[in-house]
């Protein structure tokens, strides 16, 4: 793909995207209570090299720099996360004002900057008090979560026009309730677990919708989901019943009970004995009226069928060719194909990609450079598919790249960067890297060298 032929529309919104627990710090500052990821990265043994947020990028402290970050970014919006635990450090009662009036200063410095907020309201920093009494797996969370969002969006909402319910349904349960990978680190190795908390988790997000309109007028809601493009291993029909089960797990569990009201009949079959409980009027609630849907996209995944695997009787394969420092396959590809399935197959308003962005092993020039050429590399490409996925239909009106800055990679650790900013752990020193510069182009729509 020529860099010629990246189009984007006039008013396309080209940001960068960061999570709370991932670059704030200051876990004991201002009131806030601790937070599932303080727990489980205390934990010995469950996050690379014993790391955890507890400084983080120093972002709390030094966010008014990051703002000037992002003017020089050219970026025109910012998502970001808000932590539940600064604002009600048990999870739920009296409010912490000093937690929200953080987030207050920071929608008004991104507002005086000229740069849109976008906030997510939950990445996955649930208050430790709520996963004491059971966490996602009880009913009674959607209660607090609602009373939690209805804080947030009385006290932002006339500010803040775009809000994201929920990050990663898919990630959160399944690492954090079925491979113990995340926090809160059950092991269980059954699905129940995870399509239990994720029902409560979608119940949730569809009873603050409303709430969330109602206090924020004008405002556009979505969601965030964690989609791959899913391809069999090869042509052989058991390897494609295999593909369509992955997808079933993964990307249909998540969208058509949103955008259908019901979760998809093969796979509820396919599930049976781990089903969640569900209440009468949970699938209509659930399927509340969206105005746009967030796409984070990293890779695609291969599969083939495997009889003797317990659960969804397949595998993933790993592929030749170009991969991450997460060991990612490189597959920009996939992004155009998702993209325009979505915009074919789900009655849906409007697409962003609230996520798209790639770990490599940067390192500072004596100079005090990072010539990241792969990411820069990665970047390109992946705005090409979302270019031609637009010409070809899809509604996508904003692009994020995951990250604005080098942050906590949640069971990695530090070892990961996944920024566009480099950050010196030691001395919190910023440095744009050349992908931060060649975003900064894209975003102003300056054509690139070599059109
Ligand atoms: C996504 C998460 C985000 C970040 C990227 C690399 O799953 O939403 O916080 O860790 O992966």
């Amino acid at each position: 793909m020529e860099r010629n032929q990246l189009q984007f529309p006039q008013d396309f919104i080209w940001g960068t995207a960061t999570a709370s627990y991932q670059i704030e710090g200051a876990v004991s500052e201002d009131g806030r209570g601790p937070s599932i990821w303080d727990t489980f990265s205390q934990t010995p043994g469950k996050v690379k090299n014993g790391d955890t947020g507890a400084v983080a990028a120093d972002h709390y402290h030094r966010w008014r720099d990051d703002i000037q970050l992002m003017k020089r970014l050219n970026a025109s919006a910012y998502r970001f996360s808000i932590a539940w635990p600064r604002i009600f450090p048990t999870g739920r009662g009296q409010v912490n004002q000093p937690g929200l009036d953080f987030y207050s200063r920071l929608v008004d410095g991104l507002l005086e900057a000229g740069i849109t907020p976008f906030v997510t309201l939950y990445h996955w920093d649930l208050p430790q008090a709520l996963e004491d009494e059971g966490g996602w797996l009880r009913r009674g969370i959607v209660d607090d979560y609602v009373a939690y969002v209805d804080t947030v969006s009385r006290a932002l909402g006339d500010r803040v026009k775009y809000w994201i319910t929920f990050n990663e349904p898919w990630v959160f349960t399944w690492l954090g309730y079925v491979f113990g990978i995340h926090a809160p680190g059950h092991a269980t190795g059954l699905p129940t677990r995870a399509l239990q908390a994720t029902h409560h988790c979608y119940v949730a997000h569809g009873r603050a919708v409303p709430v969330i309109r109602a206090n924020a007028p004008g405002a556009e809601v979505g969601i965030t989901l964690n989609l791959s493009h899913i391809d069999p291993a090869s042509n052989r029909p058991e390897d494609i019943a295999a593909a369509r089960r992955y997808d079933g797990h993964l990307n249909r569990w998540y969208l058509d009970p949103l955008f259908r009201g019901a979760y998809p009949e093969d796979m509820v079959e396919h599930y049976r004995e781990f089903l969640p409980e569900i209440e009468p009027g949970d699938m209509e609630t659930i399927a509340a009226a969206i105005d746009f849907l967030g796409v984070n996209y990293y890779s695609r995944t291969v599969v083939a069928d495997e009889p003797d695997q317990f659960g969804l009787k397949l595998k993933t394969v790993p592929q030749e060719g170009e991969h991450t420092a997460m060991g990612w396959e490189v597959y920009p590809e996939g992004l155009y194909r998702l993209l325009v399935r979505l915009g074919r197959e789900y009655p849906v308003r409007a697409l962003y990609v609230t996520e798209n962005g790639a770990a490599y092993d940067d390192v500072v020039t004596p100079e005090g450079h990072v010539h990241d050429e792969q990411r820069v590399s990665y970047l390109h490409r992946h705005f090409a598919a979302a270019s031609r996925a637009i010409a070809d239909g899809a509604p996508l009106k904003g692009y994020f790249v995951w990250s604005l800055m080098d942050n906590f990679e949640w069971a990695e650790g530090y070892d990961k960067r996944f920024g566009i900013i480099y950050i010196d752990y030691q001395t919190q020193e910023r440095i744009i890297k050349d992908s931060g510069y060649y975003f900064a182009q894209i975003a102003a729509g300056v054509p690139s060298p070599g059109d």
